[in-house]
């Protein structure tokens, strides 16, 4: 199974957003990550619900929206209608979990649970039956062009006997620095998606670079 590749657009040129868009929608990428920060629950502000329907107008690939913000339960219909189709919030910062998933799965997105490196894919295990996506973040959220955390490849393996064990349907997916030489290995732990940003963007070609990781062995 090839997997899945969601570059990241917070490493793209925002000053020719609807270009980047273009070249994603001709690329081989399977969906759009687009990463929301609010200053409060990681150190960094990217963009809100304007860029995003901005990007809405011209992509023609599902919207897979990580929201890296304190009380994402005040805003999930706002995303969605923004056009979010999948729509993860992270555990950390959220006190009813439970509830936020039932709330994305009502609006008809697509539920995902983003963790931070510090924890444990275990705090998964009473709700990892209910979400379709757990992003594990390998890098701490907050900035594109970190280096990636090797701790990362233990947690897949832990998850995805999790998901086996509680008879999920969750898919994977790997957040920060992911590049071409770390993919293998984290495709053969268990990973179903890939997000990319500045190992897409600052490529000479971002198109053939997207492809490389789409059809590795
Ligand atoms: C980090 C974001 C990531 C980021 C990845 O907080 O969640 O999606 O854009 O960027 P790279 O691939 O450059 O690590
Ligand atoms: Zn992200």
């Amino acid at each position: 199974m090839k997997p899945i590749i969601a570059p990241s657009l917070l490493a793209s040129d925002f000053a020719n957003l609807q270009s980047e868009v273009e070249m994603l929608n001709e690329s081989q990428a399977d969906w759009l990550h687009i990463d929301i920060m609010d200053g409060r629950f990681v150190p960094n502000i990217s963009f809100g619900f304007p860029v995003l329907q901005a990007i809405q107008r011209h992509a023609k690939k599902p919207l897979d929206v990580h929201l890296m913000i304190v009380e994402p339960e005040l805003y999930i219909e706002q995303f969605r209608e923004a056009g979010a189709e999948i729509i993860s919030v992270h555990l950390e910062a959220c006190n009813h979990l439970h509830r936020t998933i039932q709330q994305i799965k009502a609006t008809g997105a697509k539920a995902g649970i983003a963790i931070n490196p510090h924890t444990s894919v275990q705090l998964l295990d009473d709700v990892i039956a209910d979400v379709d996506l757990v992003c594990i973040m390998s890098v701490n959220p907050g900035f594109g062009g970190q280096k990636f955390i090797e701790n990362t490849y233990r947690k897949i393996e832990a998850l995805k006997n999790l998901i086996i064990a509680r008879n999920s349907n969750a898919l994977i997916e790997i957040d920060g620095g992911v590049n071409q030489q770390n993919a293998p290995l984290l495709l053969e732990k268990g990973a179903d998606a890939l997000v990319a940003g500045s190992f897409v963007f600052n490529s000479a070609d971002p198109l053939q670079t997207i492809a490389n990781l789409k059809n590795q062995a």
